[in-house]
């Protein structure tokens, strides 16, 4: 059906709006594509030592996923569900970008917590415990992606773990260097303090 197509673009061209590029620019941080991992998300950001400009493309990018699901709930849940699917997909493959984004954690959160909230708080309270406890933001992130499908099952959500498994396969991929990094104990550590 033409309305599912139209969700899914939608989704993804919300979800290609590099909410990283954009803060570091406004931030005079420069390109931010030149810093640290070269990678267009929070954590990265992260990295210039801008906590604020990590926190608002933390926001900006989860705001953008959950507002890709939230706009089309009117058409229905599948519709909604594929706005989401689109609006991480155009995270990682933005247009705008010539198809080199992200990997999709924020946006994936932002997702989860709009298409179900109870998901979406255990996929962020995962993320947080494993960022706490390791201070690795991948790892906290591929744990937490790994669980989301796992949570929606046990809370019944059949819908939404196809969707969530889906997201999850494609974020794992994404961070295919970062996993090689953490396994030969070469990923760095975030800083949250006052040192970083
Ligand atoms: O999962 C966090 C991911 O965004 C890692 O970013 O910059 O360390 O590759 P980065």
């Amino acid at each position: 059906a033409p309305w599912l197509g139209l969700s899914a673009l939608v989704g993804y061209l919300l979800g290609s709006i590099p909410t990283g590029v954009i803060v570091a620019r406004l931030r005079g941080l420069g390109d931010l594509r030149a810093v640290g991992s070269g990678n267009i998300g929070a954590t990265n950001v992260l990295r210039t030592g801008d906590r604020l400009a990590a926190a608002l493309t933390l926001l900006g990018d989860a705001a953008k996923g959950a507002a890709a699901v939230l706009l089309l709930a009117q058409w229905g849940p599948l519709p909604s569900m594929l706005a989401g699917v689109g609006a991480f997909f155009g995270h990682l493959f933005p247009v705008w970008l010539r198809f080199r984004g992200g990997k999709g954690v924020a946006t994936f959160l932002g997702v989860l917590l709009a298409l179900y909230l109870p998901a979406g708080l255990i996929a962020l309270a995962v993320w947080l415990a494993v960022a706490v406890l390791t201070r690795f933001s991948s790892l906290a992130a591929l744990v937490s992606a790994a669980l989301a499908p796992v949570s929606l099952a046990l809370l019944h959500q059949w819908g939404a773990v196809l969707a969530a498994a889906a997201l999850a396969a494609a974020l794992w991929l994404a961070h295919a260097r970062n996993i090689r990094r953490l396994l030969s104990g070469a990923e760095p550590r975030i800083r949250l303090g006052r040192a970083g």
